[in-house]
């Protein structure tokens, strides 16, 4: 066991190695130093942690957890993955590459306004050749997963053996793609540095698997969640109860109390639409560093990590790690939003 394999809950053997795993992303990520960007907003070190770089099927944290969801799919021998989310949902692309890249079929349910082109997510979700049901004006959490589970009824009537993958692919066990990843950010840093890490939380699984595999690898980082849909009350219950499914796969006690689930819901209007700091903060991320973020989820949490640099609720001395957890493609998606800035002559 290297040093940063050590886990800091004495007593606790960690039998995440255990749980199988298919192996589809190429890691570890890097973590790269962004000196002109913590330079600009007030850090004395910033970090990116760079799942975008994952570098399955467009990339992004999400294929850490699908490792985990397909090792059970595989072993389940199921031959169609379902799934529902937003119509530029990162987790709905990517489980559909990854269905593919098994050999399954792959069908979503996705919600949310209608739209004008096939762009973005959508785009790469025809391309992977997954069968779309669209609900218009309803992303309603609960009326995609009951749309989902009535289309795997349908498929099981037919004879087929689907695997229902729910929104987010948040569960415990694709959460542990996170805690994995907190032992690889170990092992890049040095050992027992005081650390604040910075990621968005949308349905919890990421956040969940980073604070349990702080935890257990880095006990002495801080982690901030930036919401992008959900109150922070809701935040805390749902990463809560992902934590201790985590904890129960993993054969460890869940010691709940000592984890402090902290994060912030003010930089978010609404899911799915941009902001103004967001789309600011994607900027600054461009030009500065050469950078890309995206209008749903990694602008807005970088917007969020620079409000509370400026508002002194993160240690400005404290280095500083921003988990970049991919979503390109959505960028793609909001031309209008980005074309004013085009210094092009002749267009
Ligand atoms: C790019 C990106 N970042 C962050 C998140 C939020 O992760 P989670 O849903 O695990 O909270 C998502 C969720 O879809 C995402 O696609």
């Amino acid at each position: 066991m290297d040093d940063h394999d050590r886990p800091h809950c004495p007593g606790i053997l960690i039998n995440l190695d255990k749980i199988p795993r298919v192996s589809l992303a190429s890691l570890p990520t890097p973590l790269v130093e962004v000196p002109r960007l913590a330079k600009e907003i007030g850090l004395t070190t910033l970090f990116l942690k760079r799942d975008d770089l994952t570098g399955f099927a467009g990339g992004g944290t999400k294929v850490r957890k699908l490792e985990y969801d397909f090792a059970e799919i595989l072993a389940n021998k199921n031959d169609v993955v379902l799934t529902a989310g937003g119509v530029q949902s990162n987790h709905a692309r990517l489980t559909a590459a990854a269905a593919r890249r098994f050999g399954l079929d792959a069908k979503l349910v996705l919600g949310g306004p209608p739209f004008t082109s096939f762009d973005g997510n959508l785009l790469l979700d025809v391309l992977f050749g997954a069968s779309i049901r669209f609900l218009p004006n309803d992303d309603e959490n609960d009326h995609l997963t009951s749309a989902m589970t009535a289309w795997a009824d349908e498929l099981k009537m037919n004879g087929a053996k689907p695997y229902i993958s729910p929104i987010g692919g948040s569960t415990g066990l694709g959460a542990l793609g996170c805690v994995a990843e907190m032992r690889e950010i170990a092992g890049q840093m040095i050992p027992h540095q005081r650390l604040q890490i910075v990621l968005p939380v949308g349905s919890c699984g990421s956040f969940a698997g980073i604070l349990l595999g702080a935890k257990l690898f880095l006990p002495n980082a801080r982690i901030i969640g930036i919401s992008v849909s959900r109150t922070s009350a809701a935040i805390e219950k749902r990463t809560l109860e992902i934590i201790n499914e985590c904890c129960g796969l993993m054969d460890i006690p869940p010691a709940l109390d000592d984890i402090a689930v902290e994060s912030y819901d003010q930089y978010v209007l609404e899911y799915g639409i941009p902001t103004e700091e967001g789309q600011r903060a994607i900027i600054r991320c461009a030009h500065l560093e050469g950078i890309l973020l995206d209008p749903i989820y990694t602008g807005k949490a970088m917007a969020g990590l620079i409000d509370l640099v400026h508002r002194k609720k993160l240690d400005s001395s404290v280095p500083t790690v921003f988990i970049h957890t991919g979503g390109l493609p959505v960028l793609f998606s909001f031309e209008p939003e980005f074309r004013k800035l085009a210094d092009c002559k002749n267009c």
